[in-house]
């Protein structure tokens, strides 16, 4: 996508004692790793997000099961549906994004370049584009 938000393969190391994938920070990911969080017990049919960061960018990867990011960027919107703990959805600041369609039992990693400050968040879909068309 040409704004930036972008599926990272990450390595995957093979080994029949069970397989091991890495992300170092500045490394594999486009950012240092300020923060970490996950989301689980999601019940079926929630939807987790639906905001915009002014600043934070993220990084997000289903270590378990499977869900949907979805991304819009003021212009369009793409759904990336996530099921490996080898890959995952880089989403730079100022996009408006949500994650749905969680299977049972998924676990989804989110790491984050800042540290939590509510003033960074937008949650009216209206006012990001707003702020988004005055960059
Ligand atoms: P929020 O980001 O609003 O969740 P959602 O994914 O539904 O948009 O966070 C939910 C609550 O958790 C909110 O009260 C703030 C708190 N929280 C922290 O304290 N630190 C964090 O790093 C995050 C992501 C959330």
């Amino acid at each position: 996508m040409k704004n930036g938000v972008e599926i990272i393969n990450l390595p995957k190391i093979l080994d029949p004692r069970g397989n091991l994938s890495i992300i170092e920070s500045e490394v594999h990911i486009p950012f240092k790793i300020r923060r970490t969080y996950w989301i689980y017990d999601v019940p079926g049919g929630d939807v987790r997000g639906g905001h915009a960061y002014r600043d934070n960018e993220e990084f997000v990867v289903a270590l378990s099961g499977s869900f949907d990011v979805v991304v819009h960027d003021g212009v369009e919107e793409v759904r990336y549906h996530l099921n490996r703990s080898y890959n995952g959805v880089f989403i730079p600041k100022m996009m408006w994004r949500s994650l749905d369609n969680f299977s049972t039992n998924s676990l989804a990693m989110i790491l984050s370049s800042t540290d939590y400050s509510a003033s960074d968040y937008i949650r009216d879909f209206d006012d990001f584009k707003r702020e988004k068309n005055n960059e």
